[in-house]
């Protein structure tokens, strides 16, 4: 096992959070899509850190009980709600941000998700508007809305949430997140030289309750294939404390990757083809 393969997520009392994310006490850190399966250990992870958490999704309820749940006491981490595929709702909830909580200095854009499972050809087209939706048109609009607070902050972070599915060929996700992926790779482009950083996290099969509702069951995908929530956090943010732009979490995914990418077309259609039948 590397030393990759054994990193914990390390807590306030470690200082090692902070030193993976950046220098800087009371920092913003924006989480959307915060309340989703996935959420909630991100938006702990910072708030244990000592950062203060803008907890981000459309839901008012449920954002505001995950904000009162975080460490760190009532009002310290705040809920926000907005539509991010409204331009306007974006503009809206950066503004409340800053005066409620300050200017933040990252943004960790976790909305987005899972929709298809057909092939192309029996791909309904409002399925097809639903997924162009989450995992483009809100990663576009929260990083406009929010960009100027995070490049006027020292050390200004954006990290968008995509999957390794965007290195294969397995229909219209594949290509939602290829965009997600290369869109973000774009921004760190934009941004070299500016102190301020924008990481793809690419994950792969993570623990949650995600994977059932894409029909996969636990033998779907071997059990070397799961991640912990907590190692993915820890692994990405070493990550972008390394000015990655992109991030591909554990050794194995690195690996597959690497070999996919290198992998002739046709082999790698041929995967993507088998993985869809096997759901
Ligand atoms: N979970 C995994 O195993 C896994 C693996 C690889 C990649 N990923 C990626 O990781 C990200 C998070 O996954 P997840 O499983 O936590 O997703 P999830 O459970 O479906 O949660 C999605 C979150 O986004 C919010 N959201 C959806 N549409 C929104 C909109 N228009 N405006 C504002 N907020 C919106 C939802 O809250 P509201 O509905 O209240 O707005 C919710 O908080 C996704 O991009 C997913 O593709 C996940």
């Amino acid at each position: 096992m590397t030393d990759l393969e054994t990193t914990t997520i390390p807590r306030r009392s470690e200082g090692g959070l902070r030193d993976h994310v950046g220098p800087g006490s009371e920092r913003v850190v924006v989480i959307t899509g915060a309340t989703g399966k996935l959420g909630p250990t991100v938006a702990a992870a910072f708030a244990e850190a000592g950062d203060r958490v803008a907890v981000l999704a459309r839901d008012g309820a449920e954002v505001d009980a995950l904000a009162a749940s975080l460490p760190g006491g009532p009002g310290r981490h705040l809920g926000f709600t907005a539509d991010l595929l409204s331009a306007d709702d974006a503009i809206g909830a950066a503004r409340a941000v800053r005066e409620r909580l300050g200017p933040p200095a990252v943004l960790l854009h976790l909305a987005g998700g899972y929709a298809g499972g057909s092939g192309i050809a029996d791909t309904d087209p409002a399925q097809l508007q639903d997924l162009i939706d989450v995992n483009v048109w809100t990663t576009f609009f929260a990083i406009r809305a929010f960009i100027a607070d995070i490049r006027a902050a020292q050390d200004g972070r954006i990290i968008t949430v995509s999957s390794v599915a965007g290195f294969m060929q397995t229909g219209t996700y594949s290509a939602a997140k290829a965009w997600a992926t290369t869109f973000t790779a774009s921004l760190a482009g934009e941004l070299a030289g500016t102190g301020v950083t924008a990481t793809a996290l690419c994950p792969g099969f993570v623990r949650t309750e995600f994977h059932q509702r894409m029909g996969l069951r636990g033998q779907a995908a071997p059990s070397w294939a799961w991640l912990d929530a907590d190692r993915l956090v820890a692994d990405c943010l070493r990550d972008v404390a390394r000015g990655r732009a992109v991030s591909i979490p554990s050794l194995r995914y690195r690996a597959a990757t690497a070999a996919l990418r290198h992998l002739p077309l046709r082999l790698n259609q041929a995967i993507g083809r088998r993985g869809r039948r096997s759901r």
